[in-house]
C-alpha cells in the first residue's frame, strides 16, 4: 500500500512517522505547499517522496490522509475519493453537517472507507474506560464534565470549540453510543481576534444524562481531566499523568425518598479508589493500523466518517448557540 500526507505543518510530521512504521505501507508520499515544511521532512524522515502537487500525489498512492486547515478538507477529500482513494481525515472531519453527508455518500457509492481521525479513540486510557462502561462497572453514566485547557496553538480558521472539543466529544460519543444529543448551548469570548479563545461547552441527551466541556487556549497550565459520574463508580482521567491516568472511584450519593424535600436523606458512599493498567501504545500507531485493517476487510473502521458527521453536528449547533450568547440549539 501507499500512502500519502497531505498537509505536513504541526500534526502532519506525526502522520509520516506512524505510516512509516506500519509493515502494510510500502511507501509515504507527503505534500505540502510551504518549502519550509516540506525541507523538515526530508532531513527527518529521509525516504519519504515529497511534492507541492496534491494531484501528482494522488496519482501515486492508494490512500490519503488529510492534515489541512478544516475549512479544506472538503474539497481534498471529495477530489481524492473522486480518484478512487481511501481517506483518512484530521478532526473535526469537515466544516458544516453538509460537507460530512456528502462524502459519505460519495464514500458509499464508490465502496471507500473514511477514517476520521478521532486519536483519543485508541488511548489506551480511553479504551480502558470503553471497557469499564461496557462491562456495567460504573453503571449508568449521568454526567461528563471535562476541562482541556492550557496556552495552546491558535488555529487560523476555527474557533477553540472546534479546535478542542472534538477530542472530548468523539470520547463522549464512544462511551455512550445509545444516548442521543438532543442540545447544545455554548458560551465563549474571543480576546484576540474573530475566534473564541475560551469557550464552555453544554450537551443535554434524550435521557438524563448532561455533559460540559470546557476549552480554552489561553490558559496558564494546562489541564487535561474528565470527570464521567456513572451511578455506580467514578472516573477521573487525567491526561497529564504518565502512569495513573485512569482512577476508579466506588463512590456515590444515595438519596433515600421522602415526602417532603427537605427531609431528604443525602447518603454519600466513598470507597475504594483504584487505578487501573492502561497500554501505552501510540495512539496514532493503532489508529494508522485500524485505518489498513478496514480497508483489507472491507469494513467501516471503528472511527468513521458517521461518528466524524455526529461531532460535526455538536460543533455546528455549539457555533450557532455561542453567537446568541449560550441560545440552546436543538440538533
Ligand atoms: N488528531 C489530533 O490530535 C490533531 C492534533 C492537531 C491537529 N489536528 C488536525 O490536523 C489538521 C491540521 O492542523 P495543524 O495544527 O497541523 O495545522 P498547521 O497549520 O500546522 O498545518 C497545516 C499544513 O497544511 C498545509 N497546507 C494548507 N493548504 C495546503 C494545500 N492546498 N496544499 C498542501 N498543503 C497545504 C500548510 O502549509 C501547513 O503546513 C487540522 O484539521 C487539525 O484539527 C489533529
Amino acid at each position: 500500500m501507499k500512502a500519502g500526507i497531505l498537509g505536513l505543518g504541526y500534526w502532519g510530521p506525526n502522520l509520516i512517522r506512524n505510516f512509516l512504521s506500519q509493515s502494510e505501507v510500502e511507501k509515504v508520499y507527503g505534500c505540502d505547499l510551504q518549502d519550509s515544511r516540506l525541507n523538515f521532512i526530508k532531513s527527518k524522515f529521509p525516504s519519504t517522496i515529497l511534492t507541492k502537487d496534491y494531484d501528482e500525489m494522488l496519482k501515486n498512492v492508494d490512500v490519503v490522509a488529510i492534515a489541512t486547515p478544516v475549512a479544506t478538507h472538503f474539497n481534498f477529500a471529495k477530489q481524492a475519493l473522486l480518484m478512487g482513494k481511501h481517506i483518512w481525515v484530521e478532526k473535526p472531519f469537515t466544516a458544516t453537517s453538509q460537507e460530512a453527508v456528502e462524502l459519505i455518500e460519495l464514500a458509499e457509492k464508490r465502496n471507500l472507507k473514511i477514517f476520521v481521525d478521532h486519536t483519543f479513540i485508541y488511548t489506551g486510557a480511553v479504551r480502558k474506560m470503553k471497557e469499564l462502561a461496557d462491562n456495567g462497572e460504573i453503571g449508568d453514566i449521568k454526567y461528563f464534565d471535562s476541562v482541556r485547557v492550557n496556552l495552546g496553538l491558535f488555529q487560523h480558521d476555527v474557533n477553540v470549540i472546534w479546535d478542542l472539543a472534538p477530542h472530548d466529544l468523539s470520547i463522549m460519543g464512544y462511551l455512550l453510543p445509545n444516548n442521543k444529543p438532543i442540545a447544545v448551548a455554548a458560551n465563549g469570548i474571543a480576546n484576540f481576534y474573530e475566534h473564541e479563545n475560551v469557550a464552555h461547552l453544554s450537551v443535554y441527551f434524550n435521557n438524563n444524562c448532561f455533559a460540559h466541556f470546557h476549552v480554552n487556549w489561553t490558559s496558564p497550565v494546562k489541564i487535561r481531566r474528565m470527570i464521567i459520574g456513572g451511578d455506580k463508580k467514578m472516573i477521573v482521567f487525567n491526561d497529564m499523568e504518565n502512569l495513573e491516568k485512569i482512577k476508579v472511584y466506588d463512590s456515590g450519593i444515595n438519596i433515600s425518598k421522602r415526602e417532603e424535600i427537605h427531609e431528604a436523606l443525602v447518603q454519600y458512599r466513598i470507597g475504594d479508589m483504584h487505578s487501573p493498567k492502561v497500554i501505552q501504545t501510540e495512539a496514532l500507531s493503532l489508529g494508522a493500523n485500524e485505518f489498513i485493517t478496514a480497508i483489507n476487510e472491507n469494513r467501516q473502521p471503528l472511527t468513521n466518517a458517521v461518528d466524524g458527521l455526529a461531532v460535526v453536528k455538536i460543533l455546528e449547533a455549539a457555533e450557532e448557540s455561542i453567537k446568541h450568547r449560550g441560545k440552546i440549539v436543538e440538533i
